[in-house]
């Protein structure tokens, strides 16, 4: 009995040794023996990794082809330049015919992203400059602004100006039209003028920022 309790020990050992080795892979990324392989390697691809096709490894993940427009992506025709901020002031117009639709809709995207800065009658005096934030933000009827063309308006709101965010990937872009008609009846009020449009024969060219 003796014989055969080191013997069965043996065995066990032998057997464990065997199956330790066998579960043993010179590549560390292999887990070695797998009780259920496809529960550790899913026959789907991972992301941006390297795949065979036709006998060659290829990338599962492509650049577009050049040219390619994203569904749902609008393209804009002006460049973030000095030029591309004139050339939309000079050619660019709100497309919305219905001014007052426009206007109602545009005060309430306007409490919800703009008024923190530029103040609820758009004079630049929001919430955070009462809160004493050191944050220039001009009124939208200084001598600067109260002539500024819409498409120059549009362009800023696409891109961005000075200390002032990009609002293109927030707001379609008939949401930042509705916002230009507000902005232009902030400015009548500001103004006290009555009428819908602006006297674009008044317009003067904004400044710029200084390019960096
Ligand atoms: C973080 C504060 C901030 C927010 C939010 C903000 N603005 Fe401005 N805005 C500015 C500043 C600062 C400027 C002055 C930019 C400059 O001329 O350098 C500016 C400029 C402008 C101008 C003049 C653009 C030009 O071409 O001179 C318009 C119009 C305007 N903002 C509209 C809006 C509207 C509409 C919203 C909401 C969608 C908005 N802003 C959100 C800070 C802000």
């Amino acid at each position: 009995m003796k014989i055969n309790k080191s013997y069965s020990l043996l065995v066990t050992g032998a057997t464990l040794a065997v199956l330790a080795m066998s579960s043993c892979n010179r590549n560390p990324l292999s887990p070695g023996v797998e009780y259920m392989p496809d529960m550790y390697r899913g026959p789907a691809l991972e992301t941006y990794s390297q795949t065979k096709l036709n006998g060659k490894m290829i990338p599962t993940a492509f650049m577009p082809v050049t040219g390619s427009i994203a569904r749902g992506f609008e393209p804009y025709q002006f460049a973030n330049t000095p030029e591309g901020y004139e050339a939309a002031g000079a050619s660019l117009k709100n497309p919305l015919t219905d001014v007052s639709n426009a206007e109602t809709e545009g005060k309430e995207l306007f409490i919800k992203y703009c008024i923190h800065c530029h103040g609820e009658k758009g004079d630049g005096v929001g919430s955070i400059k009462v809160k004493g934030e050191a944050f220039p933000v001009p009124s939208y009827y200084d001598d600067v602004h109260k002539l500024l063309p819409d498409g120059k308006m549009f362009h800023t709101l696409h891109f961005g100006k000075g200390l002032m965010g990009q609002h293109a990937s927030q707001l379609s872009k008939t949401e930042r039209w509705k916002l230009v008609a507000y902005v232009n009846k902030l400015q009548r009020e500001g103004l006290g003028e009555t009428g819908t449009t602006k006297d674009t024969t008044k317009i003067v060219v904004a400044i710029m920022p200084k390019a960096k």
